[in-house]
């Protein structure tokens, strides 16, 4: 490769690893007679980090599934950097709670899966970044709840995606794997800096990881909580601690 082309495809890594902006207006979406999201607008930084609480059935994960391009909205635009629906989805990547890996696909493939060209040597970079290149040949099934969901961050950040789209991923995880979880992906997301959606119900780790914690109720936002904090932020700080519990509170107040 010429210095020239090096540079270039420096150049377009570093674009690529740069987060999208997202902006939502007026956005609905009902299933049939059921209004779930009515008239949202909701503008997201590129690079940022906002985490998004609201109680079950408040239409966190449909949210996500329109910014995806999993769904349509009835009416309202998304707009994913420059480009708008339906071509939002590229640059786009989802976790889920389920990790989702293909059981008869061993690690190290499941980390290439869609990856194009000479990809095993940065899949295995990528698991050693996550402290799991010694189990790059096993399956999946003989791997802890955990080790999973690291197998399918590493995966979902494979292409170094604008946009990394979080609907509870942690939420089957014991406490303490949870917590190295969130300090995974704090990590990686300074490193890459794409723009991070987290829906969660874990109030401390809205107010752990993210920028603004944006709550949902009754079909829009009505709650927008910026958090300024240095980052790693420390466990146990009181300050945080009485942002999380004002969230907290007000969220108790919501309707579904
Ligand atoms: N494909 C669908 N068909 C019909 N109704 C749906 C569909 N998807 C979601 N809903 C309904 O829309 C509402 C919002 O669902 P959604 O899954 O977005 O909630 P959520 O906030 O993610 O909840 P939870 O915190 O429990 O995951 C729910 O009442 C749900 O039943
Ligand atoms: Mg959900």
């Amino acid at each position: 490769m010429s210095a020239q082309t090096e540079a270039a495809s420096t150049v377009q890594e570093l674009t690529q690893s740069i987060g999208a902006e997202i902006r939502l207006s007026d956005i609905s979406k009902a299933f049939g007679a059921q209004k779930v999201l009515k008239g949202l607008t909701l503008t997201v930084r590129p690079g940022e980090f906002l985490a998004i609480v609201g109680r079950s059935g408040c239409g966190k994960s449909t949210l996500l599934r329109l910014i995806a391009g999993l769904d349509s909205q009835d009416s309202g635009t998304i707009a994913v950097g420059r480009l708008e629906n339906p071509f939002s989805s590229s640059g786009v990547r989802m976790m889920f709670q389920d990790p989702r890996l293909l059981p008869w696909k061993r690690v190290l493939e499941n980390v290439g899966i869609g990856a194009r060209g000479n990809w095993e040597p940065k899949a295995l970079s990528a698991l050693e970044d996550v402290g799991l290149a010694t189990r790059a040949q096993e399956w999946p099934s003989v791997l802890s709840g955990g080790q999973k969901q690291r197998v399918a961050l590493t995966r979902a950040l494979m292409s170094h995606p604008q946009v990394l789209l979080l609907d509870e991923p942690l939420g089957a995880l014991d406490a303490l794997t949870r917590l190295e979880m969130q300090q995974l992906l704090e990590r990686v997301w300074l490193r890459q800096r794409f723009t991070a959606i987290l829906v969660t119900h874990d109030v401390t780790e809205a107010v752990m990881l993210a920028d603004r914690v944006v709550l949902l109720e009754e079909g829009n936002v009505t709650l927008i909580h910026p958090i300024h904090h240095v980052r790693p932020r420390p466990l146990g700080d009181a300050e945080l601690g009485g942002i999380e519990a004002r969230i907290l509170s007000r969220l108790l107040e919501t309707k579904g």
